[in-house]
């Protein structure tokens, strides 16, 4: 049966000996409380190697934002899934709406990079959602369906069961507007009903579909309550410890 899942989302925030010490927090939080779910941290590049120096990879996972769409070569400024793997790193984030607006990923450049992240043993946190516009043309499940369908539907159903799903609705990301426990769970089950489609009821079932979008202690227990949700993929409140295990402690 599926995962639930609590992640963490960075962004570009901290320096290093922030970062260092938050990572730090976290896992030593995570040594004292059992959390009832698997707990990641997904970090700048730059902190991937100190962060897993830092942290017990019994009780936190470790993961990257980005990677690059190819292997290696003359790609100045590119942090390649070899390279990810190579710090500890057992998770990237892919296609996050971020990355999608504003350095134009495509599902096409998402496919080679969730290609070379199962290659080297990453677990891909696969981000899709609708933007505001989207949401009030009510045209957001066939957006998302199509975000699914063209980043990930090449996958033989093998390689399909080691994606971990993030629905973040653009318009609730960074805005403190959540979208409701119904809204997310409409949703979720609307993207289980897709994956059904294309490779049957026991991979969809067994696919962890996490939320993402102003997620936070207060309203995780309600959105993880769903049962289509299956955890959280978390922005803002990632950066605080206290707040972070707030979410955590939801499950
Ligand atoms: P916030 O939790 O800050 O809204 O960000 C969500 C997100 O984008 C996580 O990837």
């Amino acid at each position: 049966m599926r995962k639930n899942i609590v992640a963490g989302n960075w962004k570009m925030n901290t320096t290093v000996p922030e970062g260092v010490a938050l990572a730090k927090e976290v896992s030593e939080a995570l040594k004292a409380t059992k959390a009832n779910c698997d707990v990641v941290i997904c970090v700048p590049f730059t902190h991937l190697v100190p962060v897993a120096g830092a942290i017990d990879a019994a009780v936190l996972g470790l993961g990257a934002e980005n990677c690059a769409d190819h292997k290696s070569g003359a790609y100045t400024g590119e942090v390649s899934a070899p390279m990810v793997a190579s710090t500890g790193a057992k998770y990237v984030i892919l296609g996050h709406s971020e990355r999608r607006q504003y350095y134009g990923e495509t599902s096409e450049t998402l496919r080679e990079k969730v290609a070379l992240a199962l290659e080297n043993g990453l677990t891909p946190i696969f981000c899709i959602g609708e933007v505001l516009e989207e949401r009030e043309n009510g045209t957001f499940n066939e957006v998302v369906a199509k975000q699914v369908e063209e980043g990930l539907f090449n996958l033989s159903a093998e390689d399909f069961g080691k994606i971990v799903l993030a629905y973040e609705p653009v318009w609730a990301i960074g805005t403190g507007k959540t979208a409701t426990a119904e809204q997310a769970q409409d949703m979720h089950a609307h993207i289980r009903a897709v994956i059904a489609g294309k490779y049957g009821q026991e991979v969809a079932n067994n696919t962890s579909i996490l939320y993402g979008g102003s997620c936070k202690a207060s309203n995780a227990p309600e959105l993880f309550a769903k049962p289509d949700v299956d955890g959280g993929l978390i922005g803002g409140a990632s950066l605080k410890c206290a707040d972070f295990m707030g979410i955590v402690n939801a499950f």
